[in-house]
């Protein structure tokens, strides 16, 4: 998908020995960018938690391209995980494991477990190979939308951070987090590889963990406490009811199905039931309706179903961004 030419491969080359000495650079995945840096030097890794302005006790993953960097972090490698490494490795799928103690407590956010994935993005993997394992948030200053363009990393960073600019995330939503500690495997963030996708793959059950009795205090995903995703516009549910007739000019739209509600205009826009191209503009709207300084963003109510599909992801991503 992405042919590396000749000139990204110099600079490729060139970002990795800053990220070797120290530096933090701005890579694309297939999800979306993520803020890099040495997964292996702490004044590295805190210079992510201050340039993103995150707190201290949100873990960070680290980013690998062979199994071998795996094994660096990793202290226990449950049987059933190699097959969903197998399966979907290069891809969108973050794996929790026990953490090896050698691990910098600062990525694990002080949690006895590390999360880990393999992008599928040929520049991620190329920049992987030359700098060695990088933790990589998504490189979004905390509580703003995940970038998903070179463009909106420099959005929020100006020229404090070099980007590797890989156009567009094909994903445009964050990786699905699974704990595979323990059986049955959890789903700590909802992503585009979903329990069903996993099931279909490799037969493994795997549950939500908002599903589960919280029979204990401990966070699962420390992450998923804060409030993300979100353009200073507000954003709200609205019915297709509610939106029939009711066109304003000063709200932005986003419908997955418009079904003769409207037509398509500058501010309503209608996937036609694309669920991916949701997935994979809907950060894009998110920091469009900031700019374009609409007083809100209206998105119709999704069908959060058993489908597979990405509606439980794009369901956790927009409840989260309307604020409370
Ligand atoms: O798609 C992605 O995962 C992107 C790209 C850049 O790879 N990265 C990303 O990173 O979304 P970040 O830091 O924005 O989100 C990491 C999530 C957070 O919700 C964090 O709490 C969770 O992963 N996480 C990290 N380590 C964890 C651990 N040991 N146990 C549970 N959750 C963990
Ligand atoms: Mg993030």
């Amino acid at each position: 998908m992405n042919v590396i030419n000749d000139i990204t491969r110099i600079q490729v080359g060139t970002y990795a020995q800053i990220l070797k000495g120290g530096g933090v650079v701005a890579f694309p995945t297939e999800t979306v960018y993520g803020l890099g840096a040495s997964a292996v030097n702490p004044a590295a890794v805190l210079r992510i938690f201050e340039l993103k302005g995150r707190p201290a006790d949100n873990p960070l993953i680290v980013h690998v391209s062979t199994y071998a960097m795996l094994v660096e972090f990793a202290a226990e490698i449950p049987a059933k995980s190699r097959i969903l490494m197998q399966k979907f490795w290069p891809g969108p799928l973050t794996l929790v494991f026990e953490k090896r103690k050698e691990v910098l407590d600062m990525i694990t956010g002080g949690l006895s477990s590390v999360a880990i994935r393999m992008p599928d993005h040929e520049m991620a993997l190329a920049l992987l190979d030359a700098s060695g394992p990088l933790v990589a948030p998504s490189a979004n200053v905390s509580g703003r939308p995940s970038p998903t363009k070179a463009e909106h990393v420099h959005d929020d960073f100006g020229n404090s951070v070099p980007v590797l600019d890989g156009g567009d995330c094909i994903v445009g939503l964050e990786s699905t987090v699974l704990d595979v500690r323990s059986e049955p495997f959890r789903i700590l963030r909802p992503g585009s590889i979903t329990a069903q996708m996993i099931k279909d793959k490799t037969g493994l059950v795997v549950v939500e963990a908002d599903i589960m009795p919280s029979e204990d205090m401990q966070p699962l995903s420390p992450g998923m406490k804060y409030t993300h995703y979100a353009p200073d516009t507000p954003i709200r549910w609205m019915t297709s009811e509610e939106m029939s007739g009711n066109i304003d000019e000063a709200v932005l739209y986003l419908i997955l199905n418009s079904s003769g509600l409207t037509k398509e205009m500058k501010n309503v826009i209608d996937f036609k039931d694309d669920m991916n191209r949701l997935g994979k503009e809907l950060y894009d709207w998110f920091r469009r309706s900031d700019k374009t300084a609409y007083n809100e963003v209206a998105i119709q109510p999704l069908d959060v179903s058993e489908k597979n599909d990405l509606a439980k992801a794009l369901n956790n991503r927009i409840s989260k961004a309307i604020k409370k």
